[in-house]
């Protein structure tokens, strides 16, 4: 991580409260010790997340989620290690350098990425752009939206991007990852002569285009960047990183199909707005709007395709427990053009008029019937009831009973017999991911670790009674866990934990946390661990021994090995 030491994260860490930061997202009671929360990162029904003020973690004991402030935070914000830095920084008056940045894996994408949005952006300016500042220009894109929203233009060319970009010592290999070339007998554009729009990530770096034609009406209206190393379509949303702040201040966020739309509902000052881009919702676009918390309005096109596909991402998201409103719009296409023709005002109070996707189901169910005939009256009556049944919203049912009751002077009771009863048991969804199925030395190795991280008497024994253990993965964690205590000579998994997110071993670290979050750390069951993996170490170099009898020739070096072999056996009983 260029830029930013651990002797800074740890002063960050150690001027935040925990506690206080948790308690700005989620409430928090005291109890005992410790402080209580619902959990946000399963579906909690009872407070099960703990904090630990003195220990600076939190721990979930049914998801077993678990980390310091600034894995909460990171989770919690949908955002980098270094972006829930920053937050906590600012949270508790840290001034904190803005110019760092992650040094990412995929550093060299994004730079190549950057260096593209700049240059489609000049060529727009260009005297070549100017038939596209025109179609803009009649769009209704201002040159103040072009800049925001870093609109450009492709080249006319088959490879002037290309050619750029390697000129900026961009290597190859990068310009066809990050899908800006593609290989032919020469490395070309992928995009050309299009207007170009670019597509941020959760963090806001651009890592991907959607280009669209603007001169002719041949060829397909958008073309994109496919999936890449960086581009991840499933997680992306079209303007997620400028309207998640507002979103979570207004409580509500707005899905449009097109980024067009996107732009321009945004641009008319409704902030809370990301688009879909043509494609469906996955359980990542679904996870990243529930950690929101805020109502959805989905508003996409005035068509057929349109009402199918708000039915079905509608039912996605209520599944998922998040509070969902429609807006049909009427007249026009889509919401860009419905702003240009009625105005933002006009907009606004359609969303204000959004109504409940409940309601937009009974909408379409009672299309095409004519509710002064009985027959069509009880086959709608039953439709009702059928999605009635497919919800477990009791005070819902509630409502739309009685209204039935009263709309069509039905019987209550000969309608309450048909909604079947929820049953009542309390089921904890917790949404795991799939668990590592551990052997048990590894589980042993795991338990090892996890108290070496929380007591430096842990790390002293270890290197007494042990050294290394026989797995490169946890070994190499181990080594972390040595370099720290070398360098700051102390440990807890708090400032570990911030340690190890600007090394390699934060994935495994963080499993091994969840995996060991309820063990208590006693001294006699620490000795069990080494004097098991003890056995475990001696069986590895017995094998390892076996192979090299096996493999050499030599009868004076296979009796030394047969001899330490039967050492180590020996020491195995
Ligand atoms: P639309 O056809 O509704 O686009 O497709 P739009 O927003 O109204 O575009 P304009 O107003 O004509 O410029 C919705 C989205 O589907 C994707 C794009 O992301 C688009 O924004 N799409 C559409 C494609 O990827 N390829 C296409 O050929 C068309
Ligand atoms: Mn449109």
């Amino acid at each position: 991580m260029a830029g930013i030491s651990n002797e800074e994260i740890s002063k960050i860490r150690n001027a935040a409260s925990i506690v206080d930061v948790i308690s700005s997202y989620i409430n928090l009671e005291k109890k005992g010790k410790n402080y209580f929360g619902v959990c946000p990162f399963h579906d909690d029904h009872n407070p099960s997340l703990s904090v630990s003020e003195e220990k600076g973690i939190f721990t979930c004991f049914v998801c077993h989620k678990t980390g310091n402030v600034f894995t909460f935070v990171q989770d919690y914000e949908n955002v980098s290690f270094i972006e829930a830095v920053k937050i906590v920084a600012n949270k508790v008056g840290i001034k904190f350098d803005a110019g760092i940045q992650t040094e990412s894996k995929y550093q060299a994408h994004y730079d190549a990425m950057e260096l593209a949005v700049k240059l489609y952006q000049n060529n727009l300016k260009s005297k070549d752009g100017k038939k596209a500042r025109e179609y803009l220009e009649k769009r209704g894109l201002t040159e103040e939206v072009i800049n925001e929203f870093e609109i450009g233009l492709a080249p006319n060319a088959p490879d002037t991007l290309t050619k750029l970009l390697k000129a900026k010592k961009i290597p190859d290999n990068i310009l066809i990852e990050t899908g800006l070339s593609a290989e032919g007998n020469i490395l070309y554009d992928k995009f050309r002569n299009r207007i170009t729009f670019p597509i941020h990530d959760r963090q806001g770096r651009a890592v991907g285009f959607s280009a669209r034609i603007y001169d002719t009406t041949e060829g397909s209206k958008y073309i994109n960047t496919q999936e890449t190393k960086i581009f991840k379509k499933g997680e992306i949303l079209f303007n997620f990183h400028r309207a998640k702040s507002e979103a979570k201040k207004v409580g509500k966020i707005i899905i449009v199909e097109g980024q067009m739309d996107a732009i321009r509902v945004y641009s008319s000052g409704i902030k809370y707005v990301v688009a879909t881009m043509g494609t469906a919702l996955t359980k990542e676009h679904i996870e990243m709007l529930k950690r929101l918390n805020v109502t959805v309005i989905l508003c996409f096109d005035n068509d057929s395709a349109g009402e199918t596909a708000t039915l079905s991402v509608g039912e996605e998201l209520t599944n998922a427990g998040v509070d969902l409103k429609v807006l049909r719009l009427s007249m026009e296409k889509d919401p860009d053009e419905y702003i240009l023709k009625y105005g933002v005002e006009k907009y606004q109070d359609a969303i204000n008029n959004s109504i409940n996707y409940f309601d937009f189901k009974l909408n379409i169910l009672k299309r095409n019937k004519d509710l002064t005939k009985n027959s069509d009256i009880s086959e709608y009556v039953k439709s009702i009831i059928k999605e009635l049944n497919n919800s477990n919203d009791e005070i819902l049912i509630d409502l739309e009973i009685n209204k039935l009751v009263k709309d069509y002077g039905l019987d209550k009771n000969v309608l309450l017999n048909q909604i079947k009863k929820p049953e009542k048991v309390n089921i904890i969804r917790v949404e795991e991911k799939p668990k590592v199925k551990l052997s048990k030395y590894h589980k042993l190795v795991e338990a090892l670790i996890f108290y070496m991280i929380n007591d430096i008497k842990y790390i002293k024994l270890f290197e007494q009674e042990l050294g290394s253990i026989p797995d490169d993965k946890y070994q190499s964690v181990i080594e972390d866990i040595l370099a720290f205590y070398i360098k700051y000579n102390y440990i807890n998994i708090a400032d570990f934990v911030s340690y190890e997110a600007t090394l390699d071993n934060y994935e495994l670290v963080m499993q091994i946390l969840e995996n060991n979050s309820s063990v208590e750390l006693i001294d006699n069951d620490f000795v069990g661990i080494i004097e098991k993996i003890k056995v475990w170490k001696n069986e590895n170099k017995i094998n390892q021994l076996k192979d090299e009898l096996k493999e050499t020739s030599d009868i004076n070096k296979k009796l030394e090995i047969m001899d330490n072999i039967a050492k180590l056996k020996k020491r195995d009983v």
